[in-house]
């Protein structure tokens, strides 16, 4: 009992000093990082890519903020930049597809690069898609691409804003995926490769898991 007090107080001790000089003296191993890329330590991250359509409108991008929030009902959460024309395509339609890629062929990291360029987000009246010569089709109304190892179509159920994003809930409504997946309802990683962003500033920045 005695030694957990003094164990307290050490910490206690410790975390003041901390807080007053910077200095960590718990592990000085463990270095300052700025807040704003805190994001960053969650990489290698599994990008999907977020497809909604309005009208002829449709908008296409990676994103790695999105995940599974509730099983039962079957929900997730994604957060949008504020302003960004997906954002505002997505806010019209209410609805939104999930796509899930494989590492090969080259042409799916191709698409997760390309869909990273930022578009006009004032001129609504384009497919970026299409642009980007990447094929798709629709399901349930919403843009999916082709070459998909599993999709998703989602409803958005509320938004909030949270600081320069905005997060969104949606339910998921309709799901398939390849027999990698489907055979165990876990992937195998037999077929699926999947694509792990690893930041941008490496010269690699998509890369897979090694075997
Ligand atoms: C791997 C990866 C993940 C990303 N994740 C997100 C995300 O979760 N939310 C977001 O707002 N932007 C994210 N971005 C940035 C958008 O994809 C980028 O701003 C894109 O240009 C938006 O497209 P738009 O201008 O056509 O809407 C990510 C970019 C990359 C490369």
């Amino acid at each position: 009992m005695l030694w957990c007090k003094t164990i307290q107080l050490r910490n206690h001790l410790l975390d003041k000093i901390e807080r007053k000089t910077g200095i960590s003296l718990l592990d000085p191993k463990l270095r300052p990082v700025k807040l704003s890329v805190v994001y960053r330590l969650f990489n290698p991250h599994v990008p999907v890519i977020i497809c909604s359509m309005y009208r002829n409108n449709v908008g296409a991008m990676p994103a790695n903020s999105c995940s599974s929030v509730s099983d039962s009902p079957p929900l997730v959460s994604l957060a949008l930049r504020k302003g960004i024309r997906t954002n505002r395509i997505l806010r019209s339609s209410s609805r939104f597809s999930i796509n899930w890629m494989n590492f090969e062929p080259e042409s799916s990291r191709r698409a997760i690069l390309d869909l990273a360029k930022p578009s006009d987000s004032t001129n609504r009246e384009k497919d970026k898609l299409s642009e980007h010569n990447i094929p798709y089709k629709i399901v349930r109304g919403v843009p999916v691409l082709e070459q998909v190892c599993a999709f998703a179509i989602c409803n958005v159920q509320k938004n909030f804003a949270t600081g320069d994003h905005d997060l969104f809930i949606a339910r998921v409504n309709y799901v398939r995926a390849i027999s990698d997946f489907t055979l165990d309802e876990y992937w195998r990683f037999e077929d699926y490769k999947p694509i792990l962003y690893v930041g941008s500033i490496r010269p690699n920045s998509l890369i897979t898991l090694s075997s």
